[in-house]
């Protein structure tokens, strides 16, 4: 079980501050701000989990903090957001890894009712506990390296009830752990063995069983779906992405992962939150995506793990000023990444990213790819107190260093994960 630990008793009651962090360094990411929107000799005083006051040391207020702690030679950033994973699952999938090293393909994978299909036998036949237990591994990993909030989907059941099942394990894992996880309907996954050659009677199954059931026990954030010719094709994801909305429901696509499907104007024609992986994304779709907000989440371990060689179009986002989100997109297939920091690394690496780019990718932007913007991503006053808090000479560091994550402490409106 993770904790969340902190200074004992209410800001209010018995002083005006729960917390005061002073001799700050601080990467505050806002966006109107270029060189990480840095602060240096800083202090941030945390009230009712929420930033009440950041600026200057020689600026901070006389007022009454519970406890105030000194973190010099530290610096703090937003705590990090991985906002695509896929980390709760039955099994894993090395031995499939193994053969892949031998030249089997993905795709040859998946046609043969490997892929994402060994996943979906193995998460229907594991028990909540066990589904639960080891999603919680994995979350303990993220946090490690300094993650707070995390997305995670289904897609792995592809029954009424196993997807039901693993979004409630995923909400079930957001109240225990102490990180905040948002849940994504990912039911559009592949087209389940039952409905081989029926896709669209699968798709009415989602929409007339599935939907209803997420809705009224508010299981699910955003419904996602998965774009590709081993998958869906655009009609069956716009009737879904319809049906969605109509329920109230934001939308998010695996879109151009293994060839270019039209994927990125998709979203872009439902306002999707965010199009993710994107490699083959051509231009018209990605001026479509910066019209229509969508943000665009790059997902290097899945490109390091397929051996893709065609890189996401990073220089057309720049140009027509899409927000570019990083994430780990945790799963056992193509990605069994399970540390931010690396998958910022892979992606400067990769895909020519700077460490700056990279950075907001793992915060401010990976909190619009979820709607989640208004109240985390940056560090300002009014939004959580998610803060990482990082042994490290200066925030490229953290793009720098593979496979080492220097997280001195990690807060979570203003508590301390241990
Ligand atoms: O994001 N693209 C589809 N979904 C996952 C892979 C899931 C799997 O292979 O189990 C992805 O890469
Ligand atoms: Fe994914």
């Amino acid at each position: 079980m993770l904790q969340l630990t902190g200074p004992l008793g209410l800001s209010g009651a018995m002083a005006d501050w729960d917390l005061v962090l002073t001799n700050a360094r601080v990467a505050t990411m806002r966006d109107d701000s270029a060189g990480y929107g840095a602060l240096e000799e800083a202090a941030i005083a945390i009230a009712d989990g929420k930033i009440a006051w950041l600026g200057p040391m020689n600026k901070l207020p006389g007022k009454e903090a519970q406890e105030t702690r000194s973190i010099k030679d530290c610096w703090v950033t937003p705590a990090l957001i991985d906002c695509h994973t896929h980390l709760v699952f039955g099994g894993d999938r090395a031995p499939e890894y193994e053969q892949r090293l031998q030249g089997v393909s993905y795709e040859q994978l998946a046609k043969s009712g490997g892929g994402i299909l060994a996943t979906v036998r193995a998460t229907r036949d594991a028990d909540i506990d066990t589904l639960y237990d080891n999603g919680l591994r994995r979350l303990r990993a993220l946090a490690a390296s300094g993650v707070a909030t995390v997305e995670i989907k289904s897609g792995y059941g592809l029954t009424v009830a196993s997807e039901l099942k693993m979004l409630g394990v995923a909400r079930n894992l957001g109240q225990a752990s102490g990180l905040s996880v948002q849940t994504s309907l990912l039911a559009a996954h592949t087209v389940p063995p039952e409905y081989a050659g029926k896709a669209d009677q699968y798709i009415d199954l989602i929409i007339n069983e599935m939907l209803p059931e997420v809705v009224e026990h508010k299981l699910a954030d955003a419904v996602d779906a998965y774009c590709e010719t081993i998958a869906y094709d655009a009609p069956q994801v716009a009737k879904l992405f319809r049906a969605a909305q109509d329920q109230g429901l934001r939308v998010k696509l695996h879109a151009d992962q293994l060839s270019d499907s039209g994927g990125a104007e998709l979203a872009a024609r439902f306002k999707a939150l965010s199009a993710d992986h994107i490699e083959y994304s051509n231009e018209a779709g990605i001026r479509a995506m910066a019209k229509a907000g969508t943000t665009a989440v790059l997902l290097p371990g899945a490109y390091l793990t397929l051996g893709e060689t065609r890189q996401p179009p990073v220089l057309q986002l720049r140009e027509h000023g899409v927000a570019i989100a990083i994430a780990t997109d945790c799963n056992p297939g193509t990605s069994p990444l399970c540390s931010m920091p690396l998958a910022m690394a892979l992606a400067s690496r990769l895909f020519s990213m700077t460490p700056e780019e990279c950075l907001a990718g793992a915060t401010r932007e990976a909190a619009k790819a979820l709607g989640l913007a208004h109240d985390r991503g940056t560090i300002e006053t009014g939004k959580r107190a998610d803060l990482a808090i990082w042994d490290i000479e200066h925030p490229r560091d953290l793009s720098y260093w593979m496979g080492r994550a220097p997280l001195r402490q990690l807060l979570i409106e203003g508590l301390a994960l241990s």
